[in-house]
C-alpha cells in the first residue's frame, strides 16, 4: 500500500509499504477514506518528538471503511468507522476511570519502559506518533491496523459524509476537553492562545458551554477571520502587546479561564521566545512555551489555566510562582477521546456542531510529503488539510516502485 513515512526533520515521503494485517483477536484492518494532517503531526515534523524511527507511518486522524476484523473485534466489514488517535484497552484502571489517553495496557512494554524512565510512568498509546507512545503505524495511508477495535472506532451512520465526522479522530474532541478543563461558567470571558483547530474548535465548544466572550489571540490573518465569524474578539500579537490589550478588556481582572492551544512551537520574537528558539535549536530544550507563560500572567486571580497545547518534556522559566500565588487550577492532558465521541458525533447529527468550516483544501493522499511542507510554512492559507487515498489516484500508481517525493 502507499503511506506518508517519517525519515527525519523535514524530511517524509510517500512510499510503498507492506500492507498491515491482524496481529491480535481484536484488531480490525481498515481502507481509510478519509485522513488529516494535525498540528501535531508538525511536532514530529520539525524533530521536536523523541523515539521517532526511519519509515515510520504517520497520521492520527483516520476514518475508513472495515474490511477485516479479528475474532473478537466488534465492528463488521463494511461499516464506516472515526478512529480516535489514542489506543486504549478499555480494562484498566485508567480506561475504568474514562482517564482513556493514559490507558496502562496500549503501549508495549518495551516502549512504555522509555517513556516511565523520561515521564516516570508509562505514557499511553497513540496511532502515528513516535516510539514512546508504542510506535503504532499511523493512517495516512491506504489502509491502517486498528488495535483494540471494540473500544475505539465509532461506527458511523449513512448520511453523515466524511468531512462532518472525520475531526472526532481528535481535533473535535481536543477543542471540546480543552473548554472543558477550562471549568467554563456562565458568563465568563475566556481566551484562548493559537487559532488553529483545536483553538477554532475550543472557541466553539467555549460558546456553547456558555462562555460570555471569547478572545481569540494568533498572528495569521485567516485564522483571526475565522475566530472572529465564531463570535469572538480578536487579537493580532504582532499588532498588540497581549497583556496589556487582555487587561484593558477585562477591566483589570484579566479573563476567567485561559486556553493555551499553540503548545511547544510558540511563535513571535518576544525575548523569552528567542532564547527558547535558540536552545529548542542547540537541542538543549524540548519546549518553546511562550504562549503558555503569557496566558499564567494573564489570567485572573482564581482562574483555570486549560492546556490542550502539546508539550514533550520540560519547560525552562515555566511561571509556577504566578500560578501559586494566584491560586490558579491548571488542567491538561492528551484528550480521553472515548469520553467525548458518542455525544460529539450526536451533536453533529443533530446539526448542533459545524466541523466543516475550516477545511481550506482536500487533497489527494499522494501529495501529502508537499502538503506538509505547506502546512508547516504557510499556515495562513492552509488552515486544515484533508487526505483522501481515493482521490485523483493515477491508475499505474501501483505498479511503481518505493519513491520518495521529498
Ligand atoms: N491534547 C491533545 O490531545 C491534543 C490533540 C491534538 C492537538 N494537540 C495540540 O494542540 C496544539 C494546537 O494544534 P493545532 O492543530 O491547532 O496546531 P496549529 O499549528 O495548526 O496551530 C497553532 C496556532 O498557534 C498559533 N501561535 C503560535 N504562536 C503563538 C503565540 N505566541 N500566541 C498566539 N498564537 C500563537 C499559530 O500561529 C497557529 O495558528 C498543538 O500543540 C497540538 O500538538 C493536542
Ligand atoms: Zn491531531
Ligand atoms: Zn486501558
Amino acid at each position: 500500500m502507499r503511506a506518508l513515512t517519517w525519515h527525519g526533520r523535514h524530511d517524509v515521503r510517500m512510499e510503498t509499504v507492506p500492507d498491515p494485517e491482524i496481529v491480535n483477536p481484536r484488531d480490525a484492518i481498515l481502507k481509510i477514506t478519509s485522513t488529516a494532517i494535525c498540528g501535531s503531526d508538525l511536532h514530529l515534523y520539525d524533530g521536536y518528538i523523541p523515539t521517532m524511527r526511519s519509515g515510520d507511518i504517520l497520521g492520527h486522524e483516520f476514518m475508513g471503511e472495515v474490511v477485516e476484523t479479528g475474532a473478537k473485534s466488534t465492528l463488521k466489514k463494511g461499516q464506516r468507522v472515526v478512529v480516535p488517535f489514542t489506543i486504549s484497552c478499555g480494562n484498566c484502571f485508567f480506561c475504568q476511570k474514562t482517564q482513556f489517553s493514559c490507558c496502562d495496557n496500549a503501549n508495549p512494554a518495551e516502549t512504555s519502559d522509555a517513556s516511565e524512565t523520561l515521564m516516570g510512568h508509562p505514557m499511553g498509546a497513540a496511532f502515528g506518533y513516535a516510539h514512546l507512545t508504542g510506535g503504532y503505524a499511523g493512517g495516512q495511508a491506504e489502509y491502517v491496523r486498528v488495535p483494540f477495535s471494540d473500544v475505539g472506532p465509532i461506527v458511523i451512520p449513512d448520511g453523515l459524509e466524511d468531512d462532518k465526522v472525520l475531526f472526532l479522530s481528535d481535533i473535535l474532541p481536543t477543542g471540546w476537553m480543552a473548554a472543558e478543563n477550562a471549568e467554563i461558567e456562565e458568563g465568563d470571558t475566556v481566551a484562548v492562545w493559537g487559532c488553529g483547530p483545536v483553538g477554532l474548535f475550543a472557541i466553539q465548544s467555549a460558546f456553547a458551554m456558555g462562555a460570555y466572550r471569547v478572545i481569540a489571540i494568533d498572528h495569521y490573518p485567516s485564522r483571526l477571520k475565522l475566530a472572529k465569524q465564531m463570535g469572538a474578539d480578536i487579537l493580532d500579537y504582532r499588532e498588540v502587546e497581549v497583556l496589556e490589550a487582555l487587561k484593558e478588556m477585562t477591566g483589570g481582572m484579566g479573563p476567567d479561564a485561559v486556553i493555551d492551544c499553540v503548545g511547544m512551537e510558540s511563535h513571535g520574537m518576544s525575548i523569552d521566545n528567542v532564547v527558547d528558539t535558540i536552545k529548542a535549536h542547540a537541542y538543549l530544550a524540548t519546549e518553546r512555551p511562550h504562549a503558555l507563560r503569557q496566558a499564567i500572567i494573564a489570567c485572573r486571580k482564581g482562574g483555570r489555566v486549560s492546556i490542550p497545547g502539546v508539550y514533550g518534556g520540560f519547560a525552562d522559566k515555566f511561571p509556577l510562582g504566578q500560578v501559586m500565588e494566584k491560586g490558579l487550577t491548571v488542567k491538561t492532558g492528551q484528550t480521553h477521546m472515548q469520553r467525548y465521541l458518542r455525544p460529539l458525533l450526536e451533536m453533529i447529527g443533530e446539526g448542533k456542531l459545524d466541523t466543516t468550516f475550516l477545511i481550506s483544501h482536500r487533497e489527494p493522499l499522494e501529495r501529502a510529503a508537499e502538503l506538509y511542507r505547506h502546512w508547516h510554512d504557510e499556515q495562513d492559507t492552509y488552515t486544515k488539510i484533508v487526505l483522501k487515498p481515493e482521490m485523483a489516484k493515477p491508475r499505474t500508481q501501483a505498479a511503481q516502485p518505493a519513491m520518495a517525493t521529498a
